[in-house]
């Protein structure tokens, strides 16, 4: 893609905590082309490194839990260490399964909220004396659940609708020097979350109708949301969460094709 300019984020440093693989990677793939310093956070050390190669010359891949705030608190300290303050910090760690509510122990959700809520609370309470400010930028990545239940999700729906107030409060208290927004991705294609929330064709159909583009989303196409609010483009734009979904959460899209067809 060549929506911005190549040099957008020279001299910037950006953090991606769960970036290490799928979307989140992305983002910092796309960090890096513009000419930001990366690096990327997540549980396992080896994928961590693989995804610092695959970003590129001088990305760093680091280990830390986003359920522990001593050890991401520990990671950032150690990005600022070695790339200088943080101007951009993306959290995205998720963890996420069908299961009811019924066939979910009191662990099962906890562990959801405790990576998806909880750990961006200790993402961003643990980056806010590590940024460069006044400019920086803080985006979480949420979900369409946040806003819309669904069935056999309730702790990604519960986590999601947390992560969603929590950017709208950190906006407010953090607002002059610091801007904190929401990325909320449709299905988008060839990643981890679609395999385990789409695993069979009837359940990939059901959210495919919910597409009023009627096409996947794609990782790159996430990453250039990513790359607009934290640009000057959006120096104004605040506690606000962009929904980059192909129209998936405006409405009912399944009559689309009827309406096409008589207009
Ligand atoms: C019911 C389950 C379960 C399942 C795990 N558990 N899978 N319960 N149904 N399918 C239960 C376990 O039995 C255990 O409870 C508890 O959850 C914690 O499991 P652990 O394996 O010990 O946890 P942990 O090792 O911390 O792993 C976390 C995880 C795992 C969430 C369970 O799947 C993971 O690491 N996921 C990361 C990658 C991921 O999910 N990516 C997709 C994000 S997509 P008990 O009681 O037995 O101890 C996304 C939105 C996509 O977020 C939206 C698309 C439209
Ligand atoms: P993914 O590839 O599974 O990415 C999850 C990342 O988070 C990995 O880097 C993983 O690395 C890391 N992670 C998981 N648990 C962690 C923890 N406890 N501490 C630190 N890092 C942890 O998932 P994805 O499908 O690309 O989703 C990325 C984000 O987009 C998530 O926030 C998800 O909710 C959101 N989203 C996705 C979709 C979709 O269509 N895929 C739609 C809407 C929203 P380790 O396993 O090594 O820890």
């Amino acid at each position: 893609m060549t929506t911005f300019r190549d040099n957008l984020l020279a001299g910037k440093t950006a953090f991606v905590a769960g970036g290490t693989s799928g979307i989140n990677l992305g983002i910092a793939k796309r960090f890096a082309q513009l000419g930001a310093k990366v690096a990327v956070a997540g549980r396992d050390p080896e994928k961590a490194a693989r995804a610092a190669a695959d970003i590129g010359v001088g990305a760093i891949g680091l280990s830390a839990d986003v359920r522990d705030y001593a050890a991401i608190r520990g990671a950032m300290e150690q990005v600022v260490d070695q790339l200088g303050p943080m101007d951009i910090v993306i959290s995205g760690a998720a963890g996420n399964f069908l299961a009811p509510a019924l066939g979910m122990s009191a662990n099962a959700f906890r562990t959801v909220v405790d990576i998806d809520l909880n750990g961006t609370f200790n993402v961003f309470r643990g980056c806010h004396a590590l940024l460069n400010r006044p400019g920086a930028s803080l985006i979480a990545i949420t979900a369409g659940q946040a806003v819309n239940a669904s069935a056999l999700q309730v702790h990604a729906c519960a986590a999601k609708a947390g992560i969603n107030q929590l950017i709208r409060v950190l906006a407010l208290e953090w607002g002059p020097e610091v801007r904190v927004n929401g990325i909320s991705p449709g299905p988008i294609a060839d990643t981890e979350g679609m395999k385990r929330l789409a695993p069979d064709a009837e359940t990939r159909q059901s959210h495919f109708d919910r597409i009023a583009m009627k096409r996947w989303g794609k990782i790159e196409e996430v990453a250039e949301s990513a790359v607009f609010l934290c640009s000057p483009a959006a120096a104004y734009i605040t506690g606000t969460i962009l929904d980059c979904d192909g129209g998936s959460q405006v409405g009912d899209a399944s009559r689309g094709d009827l309406a096409r067809g008589m207009a």
